[in-house]
């Protein structure tokens, strides 16, 4: 009876497997020949000027992550999930980044944000110097300092705009606007003596030193721009969490100081904060909601704390004021950070909280003026798999035992990291446990406190201007010089007509008049 009854049970999960619209053939032609009249229309090029750019970085974001977070979206949708749309998977364009920095085969995210930032790979740990420049060396610095698309877009008078979610002067963000030998000289208590006496900067200090007026900063890094001990607003009594800094400055009143005294800044710690600002009278703002990286999505306090989309919402208004337009760098940066320690479902959500950035983004720009780039810098050594069948949630188990230790095994596992476990001589029985808990590590097959970043390459995702431009297998420093072709911007404005419109997507009430006199001569 039992035995019956798992019978008809298991015939009734299968049968529900396939959704029934999926067993007509029509559908799936007709989902097809839809595609295909979309991709027919790509054939007239979007050759506008990109007034505006957004580029969304996803840290440690590679293709089995961008599929993993996709069917997690959907079944957070009550969907079965492989189906189911990102908002990257609606970009029209998509190629693939190769990611080795000049010494690495397998990158980190200072030299690889170098690359696609500055348009220049580089060495790993090293952000904004060429890879003339030794990690740590503080004297191998000078003369080989490169700078990035964010500086470019200042320079032409766009406004500029940094959005995190780990500290402001970690290695992705600060390759838009530091150069330093080392990614971890976060603030001058972090750098060897020796670096100071040779007359490096730390990265917390160029951030408001270098590029004069970054029209909006946000996300985590309190702790380095005050005094060593000061105590920290939000964690009084936390130690961990003080003030860093040796040299006694407070970041926050030389930021504020260095600004136009008829214009308005405003320094925000918090949501409540955040969300009282009437925008349309803000410059300048500068938001650090954490003393280090941001809260990961799932744990976030929602009083203290904005969403990666919130703060995005908020950049582009602030962006948007510009007729000139702007330039707008969103970091989803924990993805990676989940995936270091093992934890995919923290890795996943973060992930699945860019994509909602990436389309609350959409939602306030055109692609007829704003090119939208998204990208990883890195993977990870992530995978999912085990032959799980259609909908199997994606924090679940595969379908099957190890035909060898006999156990169950999560679909979800890492090559290597934290989540190694032996007990009894044996790989962990996961039966009994909470494998769909946030803090759950997954399984590794080498024991690492940390897990590390895989070497293949990354996806690249383009809508807006010349977005038809990232369209093969890329090395990861062509993505800012096509971001700055699409806007003018940068050393390469041959194609830019000067004058008050400077668009090429101009030429064709131009050419009417000559191609139609043209063919009259031909018909005459
Ligand atoms: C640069 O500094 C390193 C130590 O960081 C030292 O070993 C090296 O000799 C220095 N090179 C020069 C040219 O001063
Ligand atoms: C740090 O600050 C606390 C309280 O503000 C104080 O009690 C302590 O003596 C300070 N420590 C140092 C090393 O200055
Ligand atoms: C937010 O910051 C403001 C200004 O420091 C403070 O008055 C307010 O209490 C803070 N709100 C929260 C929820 O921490
Ligand atoms: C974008 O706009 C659509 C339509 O108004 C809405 O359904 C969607 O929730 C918006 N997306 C975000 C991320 O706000
Ligand atoms: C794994 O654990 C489950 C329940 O906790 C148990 O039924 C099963 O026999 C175990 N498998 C092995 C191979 O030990």
């Amino acid at each position: 009876m039992k035995a019956l009854l798992l019978v008809l049970l298991t015939e009734a999960c299968l049968a529900s497997l396939v959704p029934e619209k999926e067993k007509d053939p029509r559908y799936w032609r007709n989902q097809a020949q839809q595609t295909l009249k979309n991709a027919l229309k790509l054939q007239q090029l979007n050759t506008n000027v990109a007034k505006n750019i957004i580029m969304f970085l996803g840290d440690g974001m590679g293709i089995s992550t961008v599929t993993a977070a996709r069917i997690l979206k959907g079944q957070m949708q009550n969907k079965k999930g492989e189906e189911s749309l990102l908002e990257m998977d609606k970009f029209p364009y998509v190629a693939l980044s190769k990611t080795y920095n000049t010494d690495a085969q397998v990158p980190d995210s200072a030299g690889t944000a170098t690359a696609y930032l500055c348009g220049v790979k580089a060495n790993e740990g090293t952000v904004g110097v060429s890879a003339a420049v030794t990690r740590a060396q503080c004297n191998t610095t000078a003369g080989n300092e490169v700078t990035s698309i964010l500086r470019w877009a200042k320079d032409a008078g766009k406004s500029v705009g940094i959005v995190t979610t780990t500290r402001v002067n970690h290695a992705t963000p600060s390759a838009a606007y530091a150069h330093s030998a080392n990614r971890d000289w976060y603030s001058d208590n972090e750098m060897p003596p020796e670096a100071i006496q040779h007359g490096c900067k730390d990265i917390a200090q160029q951030l408001f030193y270098n590029i004069p007026n970054i029209e909006v900063i946000m996300g985590g890094g309190r702790k380095y721009m005050f005094p060593k001990n000061t105590s920290d607003v939000e964690y009084q009594n936390e130690d961990r969490y003080r003030g860093t800094r040796l040299d006694g400055k407070n970041l926050i009143d030389i930021w504020r100081e260095k600004k136009p005294k008829d214009k308005n800044a405003r320094y925000v710690w918090n949501r409540s904060e955040l969300f009282s600002l009437n925008l349309n009278e803000v410059d300048f703002l500068l938001g650090l909601f954490e003393p280090i990286d941001m809260m990961y999505e799932l744990d976030r306090n929602h009083q203290t704390d904005p969403s990666l989309t919130e703060m995005v919402q908020v950049a582009i208004k602030i962006l948007q004021k510009n007729p000139r337009g702007f330039f707008l760098l969103v970091e989803g940066g924990r993805i990676d950070h989940g995936h270091h320690e093992g934890k995919a479902k923290q890795a996943l959500f973060e992930a699945v909280e860019m994509d909602r950035a990436i389309g609350e983004a959409g939602n306030m720009t055109s692609p007829e003026d704003t090119l939208t780039v998204v990208t990883a810098d890195h993977s990870h050594v992530f995978t999912f798999g085990g032959y799980t069948p259609r909908g199997n949630p994606i924090f679940g188990l595969a379908p099957m035992h190890s035909d060898v230790d006999k156990m169950p095994f999560t679909s979800i596992l890492y090559g290597n990291g934290p989540g190694y476990k032996i007990v009894a001589g044996e790989r962990e029985n996961v039966s009994a446990v909470d494998y769909a808990h946030a803090d759950y590590r997954a399984q590794s097959a080498v024991p690492l406190r940390q897990e590390t970043h895989g070497g293949e390459d990354v996806a690249i995702f383009a809508k807006g201007p010349m977005a038809h431009l990232l369209h093969g297998v890329h090395e990861q420093n062509y993505i800012p010089h096509v971001m700055a072709y699409a806007s003018c911007i940068g050393h390469n404005t041959d194609h830019c007509q000067s004058g008050a419109s400077h668009s090429t997507a101009e030429p064709l009430p131009f050419l009417f008049p000559l191609i139609s006199l043209l063919l009259l001569q031909f018909v005459f």
